[in-house]
């Protein structure tokens, strides 16, 4: 077949064409492509063999990503039908400066804000806009757009992207992809405060974070609506660049070969088999522990009481009730070079629970409950003569005197460090999203900023990767770095 170039085509046919291919956000060679594929099917023939136009090369690279440099990082952008949207430009521009290849979809929605025509224009490249576009399965398909890349980037992450992906449906192209892929996903969440909160999509979050979904803000700020402030601004570009850059590095695994026994939650100490001792420990802190150590190559065993949040991925969890089978679960876990114990673990139980129901009978004297120590997990495992850990941390939950409390607590249980926090109602950190802790060892008392979980987390594998495996010093008397930025004070 001859080869047609759009320099040959009728200036008010080509203004036409213009028109069309900007509307279905394609290049004018895609366009005529589709013209003709549709022609040819039109008139019950196959789809013709179509030529290559002249810029060969482009068109190739587009659909063959393998003509991307070698060594060239791939995003696929997923733009959702935000009002941040707009924002999405800026982004793959910041993702262009730092060499990344990017390709883009968007939503339905995200055409009302920003069109395909800008994105093109940015990206240098096709939009990706519809699942059932034939021009577009037939070039790269998407399962190949799914496939062909090194991260998937949602941003903005609308409520509804993020329900559909927690819930796996695949009913347009964005969808599809997310759930075709093997790449890892990072999204930046970005909706009003109250859909932000609601519990659906607080839900919805939570499952994403345990299929191990990578997540950047929303951060705090002014809303679209007018005199709305709160959570739930979509990060801004440059963060979202960071944060994608983070997850495209090749993942440093400090504590590779590093074994950490954790536990985590309350305990359940039997009344009866029905009824239970308990305490409001979520296991929020100790599991996004665990899922930190993980990240940073750590062989984990976490040791979990009874919780409704999911097991943190990449570790193996050992699920228990009471105070007994979770020391029980720990010993079975060691040798281990880290022990850390986040969880709430009852200090009494009931001397004799019941086998059967404890019945209430008419003018039955009510039962008193005779209470007897559990063991002291943290205590038995600090003062083991054999297979102590070389790293043993506990937790300190206080409602007063925080400090006070646990230093000499540090020093009843011969542990190495306690991770002090005030759990009074009104912190807010039983249960919570955020922690403030303070690190407290023989060195001191380090006082931590206020963060999220997660955050906590990170900065107690990065205190403990220094801890195990330290930097050179630079001389004597050189300054010892903390990592994070907590404050070292000697009171
Ligand atoms: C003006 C306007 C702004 C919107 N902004 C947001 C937003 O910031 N975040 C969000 O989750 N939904 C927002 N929505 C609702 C979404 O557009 C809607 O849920 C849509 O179905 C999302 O589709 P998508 O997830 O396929 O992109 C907005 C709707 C309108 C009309």
């Amino acid at each position: 077949m001859a080869s047609l170039t759009v320099r040959q085509i009728d200036e008010s046919v080509k203004k036409r064409l213009r028109l069309r291919a900007a509307r279905n956000g394609r290049s004018m060679e895609d366009e005529i492509r589709v013209l003709l594929r549709e022609a040819a099917e039109d008139a019950g023939r196959d789809a013709p063999d179509l030529t290559e136009p002249p810029n060969r090369a482009a068109n190739a690279a587009r659909r063959n990503p393998a003509a991307v440099p070698a060594n060239t990082k791939r995003i696929l952008l997923i733009v959702g039908g935000g009002i941040a949207a707009y924002k999405s430009l800026d982004l793959i521009r910041r993702l262009k400066e730092r060499g990344i290849h990017v390709r883009c979809i968007l939503t339905k929605a995200a055409q009302q804000f920003i069109t395909p025509l800008s994105v093109g224009a940015i990206t240098g490249g096709h939009v990706f806009t519809d699942l059932f576009d034939p021009a577009h399965e037939f070039d790269v398909g998407h399962i190949r757009l799914a496939r062909e890349t090194d991260l998937v980037v949602v941003a903005p992450a609308t409520a509804d992207l993020m329900a559909k992906m927690a819930n796996g449906r695949a009913d347009d192209l964005a969808t599809a992809v997310l759930l075709a892929t093997r790449a890892k996903v990072l999204i930046a969440p970005a909706m009003n405060t109250q859909m932000w909160a609601a519990k659906a999509t607080q839900r919805n979050l939570a499952r994403l974070i345990a299929d191990g979904i990578a997540t950047v803000g929303p951060n705090e700020g002014e809303m679209a609506e007018a005199n709305e402030r709160g959570l739930g601004r979509m990060a801004e570009p440059l963060e979202i660049a960071a944060a994608a850059g983070r997850l495209l590095a090749p993942q440093e695994r400090p504590l590779a070969g590093k074994r950490v026994v954790l536990t985590s939650g309350p305990t359940h100490e039997p009344i009866d088999p029905v009824r239970y001792i308990a305490n409001r420990s979520s296991g929020k802190q100790g599991h996004a522990i665990a899922a930190a150590a993980a990240a940073a190559g750590a062989d984990v065993t976490l040791v979990s009481g009874p919780v409704t949040i999911a097991d943190p991925p990449g570790v193996r969890v050992v699920h228990v009730e009471s105070a007994r089978d979770m020391l029980a679960a720990v010993e079975k876990a060691l040798p281990a070079d880290v022990a850390i114990f986040a969880a709430a673990v009852a200090d009494w139980r009931v001397a004799h629970a019941g086998t059967q129901k404890i019945k209430k009978a008419p003018g039955a004297k009510t039962p008193d409950l005779t209470l007897t120590e559990n063991p002291d997990i943290l205590s038995t495992i600090a003062h083991r003569a054999k297979d102590r850990p070389h790293l043993v941390i506990g937790f300190a939950a206080e409602t007063q005197n925080v400090i006070a409390n646990a230093k000499s607590k540090l020093a009843r249980k011969g542990c190495d460090w306690i991770l002090a926090n005030d759990v009074s109602p009104a912190t807010g950190i039983m249960g919570g999203d955020r922690n403030t802790v303070s690190l407290v060892s023989q060195d001191g008392v380090e006082d931590w900023p206020p963060q999220s979980k997660e955050d906590v987390a990170r900065m107690l594998v990065a205190r403990i990767v220094s801890y195990l495996i330290p930097p050179p010093l630079a001389g004597e008397g050189g300054e010892r770095s903390e990592p994070g930025g907590g404050r070292l004070r000697s009171d």
